[in-house]
C-alpha cells in the first residue's frame, strides 16, 4: 500500500486493486457510490452484463477463503439456491468492493449505495453482514424523472426511481439535517418568525424540487456531459452536505463523469475518484478543473 493518502486525484483502473493498494484502513468520511446495476446493458464505455464466467469463479473461490465469513457465508448460500448465474456473478462482483469500502471507512463515516430495485434486496442483505443491520440508515427513493419514449410503452407499473441505500459505520456518524424552503407564502400556525422549512424526507425528486430530474431526460441540461450513466449534481449535493462536514474526505470508487467529486469540489470537501475506464477519468478530470469551491482555501479549516 503506497504510504500517501491520493486524495484530490482520480485513479484509473479496477477500484478493488486500487482501494487495497492505495487506501488505509479508516481514513475516509464519505462514500457515494453507483456501480453498474445489473442493467444487461452495453453502455458506450463499459458493460453492464455478469455472467457467470472464469473470472467470477474465482472471484468466488478469493471471496469464500479471504471472507469475511457472512458475506462469503451468503453468497454460498445463494450459489445454492439460485445457481451459478448472471446475479451471482453481479453479486460476487460486488461483495468484496463493499468489504474493501467498509475497511477505509472512518468509524464517523457513511456509505451511500446507488442501485436499482433488481439488486437492491440482494445489496441490502451484503450491507446489512458487513456493517450490521443495526447500522442501516435508510433506503432513499430517487425518482428518476418525468416518462416518456419506450419507458411509456412496458407492459408493467414503469419503472421510474433507483434505490439509495444509506449505512453508518457506528453511532457517532456525521449527519447535518437538510431543509426544504417552504412554498410562497407559507406562515408557521400561531408563530412569528422565519420557519426552519421542511425537513428532508427519503423520497426524492418529486416535481417541487428542482434540478433532481435525471440528466437524461432532460435534452437541455446544461449539466449533460455525454456520460450515459451520470447523475445530477443536485443530488450529490445533498448526499455530501448531510454526510460531511468542509475538508472531509469523500469517495467515490466508481466515479464515472465525477458528479460526487464535482459536488465535494464545490462545498470544499476534500475527494478521491476512481474508474476502470480512461475515457471517464478524462471526463472528470477536465470536469474538475472547472469548479471553484464555495470556501475560498482555507476558509474551511
Ligand atoms: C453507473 S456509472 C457511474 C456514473 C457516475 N455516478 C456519474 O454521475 O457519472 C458506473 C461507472 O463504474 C465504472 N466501473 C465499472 N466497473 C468498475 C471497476 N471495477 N472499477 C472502477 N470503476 C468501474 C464504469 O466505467 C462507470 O463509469
Amino acid at each position: 500500500m503506497t504510504a500517501k493518502l491520493p486524495v484530490n486525484q482520480i485513479l484509473l483502473g479496477d477500484n478493488l486493486d486500487l482501494l487495497r493498494r492505495h487506501v488505509p484502513d479508516a481514513g475516509v468520511d464519505l462514500i457515494y457510490l453507483d456501480p453498474p446495476f445489473q442493467s444487461g446493458q452495453d453502455y458506450v464505455h463499459f458493460r453492464d452484463r455478469w455472467p457467470w464466467d472464469k473470472t467470477s469463479e474465482a472471484a468466488f473461490a478469493d471471496l469464500v477463503e479471504r471472507g469475511p465469513q457472512k458475506p462469503a457465508a451468503f453468497l454460498q448460500n445463494l450459489r445454492e439456491l439460485l445457481g451459478a448465474g448472471d446475479t451471482l456473478a453481479y453479486l460476487t462482483m460486488m461483495a468484496p468492493r463493499l468489504v474493501e469500502l467498509y475497511r477505509v471507512l472512518k468509524p464517523t463515516g457513511s456509505l451511500y449505495l446507488h442501485c436499482d430495485p433488481g439488486m437492491s434486496h440482494y445489496l441490502k442483505v451484503l450491507l446489512d453482514l458487513i456493517f450490521g443491520p443495526e447500522y442501516f440508515r435508510g433506503e432513499i427513493v430517487w425518482r428518476i424523472g418525468w416518462i416518456s419514449g419506450f419507458k411509456t410503452r412496458a407492459r408493467k407499473w414503469i419503472r421510474n426511481h433507483d434505490v439509495i441505500l444509506y449505512y453508518v459505520k457506528s453511532r457517532r456518524f456525521t449527519f447535518n439535517k437538510i431543509h426544504l424552503n417552504h412554498t410562497y407564502g407559507y406562515q408557521r400556525r400561531g408563530k412569528a418568525g422565519k420557519a426552519p422549512g421542511i425537513p428532508l424526507e427519503d423520497v426524492w425528486g418529486l416535481s417541487t424540487e428542482e434540478g433532481l430530474t435525471s440528466i437524461h431526460i432532460m435534452s437541455f441540461s446544461r449539466e449533460k456531459l455525454g456520460w450515459p450513466t451520470q447523475k445530477p449534481e443536485a443530488l450529490l449535493d445533498r448526499i455530501v452536505a448531510a454526510s460531511s462536514h468542509p475538508l472531509d474526505l469523500v469517495l467515490d470508487p466508481f466515479c464515472g463523469s465525477g458528479t460526487t467529486l464535482a459536488a465535494a469540489e464545490r462545498l470544499s470537501r476534500r475527494w478521491i475518484g476512481m474508474d476502470i475506464s480512461s475515457e471517464a477519468v478524462a471526463l472528470a478530470q477536465k470536469r474538475l478543473e472547472k469548479i471553484t469551491p464555495l470556501l475560498p482555501p482555507g476558509a474551511a479549516s
